[in-house]
């Protein structure tokens, strides 16, 4: 365990996941204060091209005019607030309101408006533009902030940005963008990936592809967390098996080891996969260094506050977002991106040398270059019309039934062990909120 900062005895009420009164707070206090991951800098490369971003009741646009510089500003046309743009990507030279016409420059400014002589205070400039955010990139995701008096991106950021820094994210192609709606607070799904306690009982595949007893948590400043689990092996709970699992083969097949070279020497094949991706580095597209070794059989979790979890190993990524419903405390929405390195020609990259742990489900359509988002209710997933990955899938199936407990009048408040120490984290900091606005009283803290 590293830790930047204590973590307090904090109480976890039921409250926080269902009451109204908590989630205007966290509108006020966190959404339209935190730094929050808002889109991708790969959807925003050309001129004229728009990433609407909607979280609660707010909706940012992230804008790249023709002059090339990136704007954030609010999605509410500044005549009678009507929403501007739908939620999504898009490409468009000007924003033209759908009801009255007024219309905008990328930029923000109001361009113009029908019939200008009708307005007996005129049309002023400054008052006019659509209301600026705050934006800043990190990694090849595009941040914004609500509040003016934001702390920079990297101060908020902290240790986060030197820790991630080895892996080549930026230079990953998005390979599936999906959405589900889901039956619990957007904080249980945050819980649900602070904590590895449940992975043995609720995804017993793990143990043919990770050791999480042995997992490193990290926590930082300002409610973001860190997580290592070393990969390419088998959970060491249980005995190791005399062959590779089914796992282990593909992964070693992808490096193109024979897998049977491993039967009776399971326990080798991490420094297998450590020597071959040193082989391979600057040859088969990929360049391995600025990792180490570890780094290259480890996979790797940083949760930034307050919603978002980057999960990933050296070749992909997960970006997992979790959004509150607008009006629904017990509803929220979980986005994933999924990231993949593909081989640098440059360096030799070949499609036959494709490796990566956080695999897409294969099923993405393409429009207009890019994979097409898809959005689905977590029925979807309960039917097995939809996947997310098995791993993810579990987790859903599960979450309707957190909230439906922590709702309930027989539950006090949650009972954590060591091993969730970054739920504890996260509650910590969203405690100094809730404390603040007279939601969680000093008597409440557990002896
Ligand atoms: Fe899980």
């Amino acid at each position: 365990m590293i830790k930047d900062t204590e973590v307090a005895a904090v109480p976890i009420d039921g409250d926080r996941y269902h009451d109204p009164h908590h989630a205007r707070v966290e509108a006020d206090h966190i959404w339209r204060k935190s730094w929050l991951l808002a889109a991708l800098e790969s959807d925003l490369q050309k001129p004229k091209s728009t990433v609407t971003f909607d979280i609660g009741h707010d909706s940012i646009i992230i804008a790249r005019a023709s002059d090339g510089t990136l704007h954030a500003y609010h999605n509410a046309c500044t005549h009678r607030g009507t929403r501007l743009l739908e939620e999504g990507v898009s490409s468009t030279p000007l924003i033209t309101c759908p009801y009255h016409a007024w219309c905008f420059n990328l930029d923000g400014r109001l361009r113009g408006a029908p019939d200008p002589d009708s307005f007996a205070e005129g049309l002023p400039a400054d008052r006019l533009r659509l209301k600026p955010v705050q934006l800043d990139t990190w990694q090849g995701f595009v941040f914004v902030n609500m509040d003016p008096d934001a702390e920079p991106l990297s101060d908020f950021l902290g240790r986060m940005v030197e820790r991630a820094a080895p892996y080549p994210i930026a230079k990953m192609d998005l390979i599936e963008d999906q959405t589900v709606s889901v039956e619990c607070n957007w904080k249980a799904m945050i819980d649900n990936f602070s904590e590895l306690y449940h992975v043995d009982h609720i995804h017993p595949q793990h143990k043919r592809f990770v050791d999480c007893p042995n997992a490193t948590d990290e926590l930082f400043e300002n409610g973001h967390t860190g997580l290592h689990v070393p990969g390419f092996v088998t959970d060491s709970r249980y005995p190791v098996p005399d062959r590779p699992t089914d796992y282990q083969e593909m992964q070693l097949t992808a490096l193109g080891i024979d897998a049977q070279e491993f039967v009776g020497r399971v326990a080798e094949i991490p420094a297998a996969i450590t020597r071959a991706k040193r082989e391979q580095s600057g040859r088969n597209g990929y360049d391995y260094s600025a990792l180490s070794d570890e780094q290259l059989t480890t996979v790797f979790q940083y949760n930034l506050f307050p919603n978002i979890i980057l999960s990933g190993s050296p070749e992909g990524l997960w970006m997992m977002r979790s959004r509150p419903h607008p009006d629904d405390p017990s509803q929220s929405y979980l986005d994933k991106w999924t990231l993949q390195l593909n081989p640098d020609p440059a360096l030799g990259g070949g499609s036959e040398h494709k490796q990566t742990m956080h695999a897409a489900s294969g099923n993405s359509e393409i429009a207009d270059g890019r994979v097409a988002r898809d959005c689905f209710g977590h029925e979807a997933i309960l039917s097995g019309a939809k996947s997310m990955t098995e791993t993810i899938d579990q987790d859903i199936s599960l979450l309707a039934r957190v909230q439906a407990g922590a709702r309930s009048s027989g539950f006090d408040h949650a009972w954590l062990s060591d091993q969730e120490i970054r739920v504890a984290h996260f509650h910590d900091v969203l405690n100094e909120t809730y404390r603040a606005a007279g939601l969680l009283e000093e008597t409440k803290l557990l002896p």
